[in-house]
């Protein structure tokens, strides 16, 4: 099929590439020049795992190209996907700007053939009812709107895209949805070859529903899993106070089939390009139709409340003070295997301690560049060794879960850090392998 992709970001580049693998033609269209010259290149505008593979295989064999105007691809489109990002606007509700501009030039361009245009964005619900009524205005009418939210996570873009655990397809045409259900068939089905070694046993099950509805399942799933961290992190607060250990309960909980041991690891809460825009969302499209979002307004406000009170310990532990300190942190990413430090927990706590008078020593194994950024003329320094940045410091504070944190030589940690402290805000490490290595150990919800 003849496929346009709106939006060179993480979901559009995932989404286009692995469907040009599949045997399509895709065009990309992204608004930043200096972007589209890049990906002609073959260079990705992130780190992720098989999609500069699929890229580089892409622009060999001519099934992927990109542009920065409409006008060239979507006359020849089937279908017309639209990934540009929906970030969320002061009070919290997605700003469909991007949306909205893509949507009028996606218009202006139409020809007389029928189009679909699939939503893969994150909107809130009525998004589609509103591109619908729009095209109806503008006259065009052999179009349909299908929402098709996606679910990928970072850092697992391609194996989440061709093994899905559902597909959701909310339309109200027979005629596009068909479209897609025969787009994504070498998914559901199983079938596709080469890219990755590894299948589902089973059908990937597809849901067909209404526009509303689909729209609504994607941010009732984000907020469902943010729910489960917050209440995790909740239950582990309890048990720091009661003297329980939130590993052992988290296990003990997790495995009742009914509530599964996914998502139960306490810590620093989630954070992220999606979990905080699309709870926030939520809770604001809520209120703007009459409910109030008990549930949401608590989960939102466990997870904020979840870094001052690590903060708090590392003061804490630290004799009440910390301007005279220097502190090395473990972890810029928002979670491990990425370098997206977008609303990353770890980049918070960076920010509050030195707000307080703290140096910070921080190192990451993937997100020092993209933390350059945000920490130009700061009393932060960036190490990309973790042996250098625990150098001279009072305390180690540990704020992602990388499992390779795990495999660090504790006794010279211990040699090059001034006191053998290590605060770890992922429970990283058992805490009394930790005491009998001899340092004083803290973590989330353990003793
Ligand atoms: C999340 C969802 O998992 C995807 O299904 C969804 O498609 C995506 O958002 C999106 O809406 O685009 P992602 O943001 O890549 O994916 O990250 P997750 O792996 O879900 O982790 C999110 C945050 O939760 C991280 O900060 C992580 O450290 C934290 N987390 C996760 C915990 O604190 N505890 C856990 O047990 C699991």
């Amino acid at each position: 099929m003849n496929i346009s992709i709106i939006g060179a970001g993480y979901v559009g580049l995932s989404t286009g590439l692995v469907l040009a693998s599949l045997g399509n033609e895709v065009f990309f269209i992204d608004t930043d020049k200096e972007k589209v010259k890049r990906l002609k290149k073959g260079r990705l505008p992130f780190q992720e795992p098989l999609v500069e593979e699929l890229l580089r295989i892409g622009i060999k064999n001519n099934s992927v190209k990109f542009d920065f105007t409409y006008s060239g691809t979507i006359p020849k489109s089937e279908i017309v996907f639209i990934c540009v990002s929906t970030p969320p606007k002061v009070n919290g509700e997605a700003d469909l700007r991007y949306l909205k501009n893509a949507v009028k030039e996606i218009a202006k361009n139409l020809s007389k053939k029928f189009i679909t245009i699939v939503i893969k964005s994150t909107v809130p619900v009525g998004t589609a009812g509103w591109v619908r009524k729009f095209l109806k205005r503008t006259g065009k009418n052999n179009v349909a709107v299908i929402s098709n939210p996606e679910f990928l996570r970072e850092g697992k873009a391609v194996e989440d895209t061709l093994m899905p655990d559902r597909i959701i397809i909310g339309s109200d045409s027979s005629r596009a949805s068909k479209f897609l259900i025969d787009l994504y068939n070498p998914i559901v089905k199983q079938t596709f070859e080469n890219i990755i070694e590894e299948r589902s046993d089973d059908e990937i099950p597809l849901v067909l529903t209404t526009n509303e509805s689909a729209e609504l399942i994607k941010y009732a799933s984000n907020a469902f899993l943010t729910t489960k961290i917050s209440f995790i992190n909740e239950i582990a607060n309890i048990a720091e106070n009661i003297g329980a250990d939130i590993s052992d309960v988290a296990r003990g909980v997790g495995l009742d089939p009914r509530i599964g041991d996914k998502f139960l690891n306490a810590g620093l809460g989630w954070g992220g390009s999606c979990f905080p825009k699309d709870t926030r969302a939520l809770h604001q499209v809520a209120g703007n139709s009459g409910y109030m979002p008990v549930l949401l307004k608590a989960v939102i406000e466990v997870n904020n409340e979840q870094k001052y009170r690590f903060l708090h310990k590392i003061v804490e532990n630290l004799g009440g003070e910390v301007s005279d300190k220097t502190i090395a942190v473990f972890g810029l990413a928002f979670k491990a295997d990425t370098d997206d430090v977008r609303e990353s927990p770890g980049i918070e706590i960076i920010n509050r301690l030195e707000e307080i008078g703290a140096k910070i020593r921080a190192f990451d194994p993937m997100a020092v560049e993209n933390a350059k950024l945000l920490f130009k003329n700061r009393n932060v320094e960036l190490y990309k060794d973790p042996y250098e940045a625990v150098k001279t410091a009072d305390v180690l504070v540990i704020t992602t879960e990388w499992s390779q944190f795990k495999n660090l030589d504790l006794n010279k940690l211990k040699k090059l850090l001034k006191r053998a402290i290590i605060i770890d805000g992922r429970n990283l490490f058992n805490p009394a392998q930790m005491k009998k290595a001899g340092f004083k150990y803290i973590s989330v919800g353990r003793k």
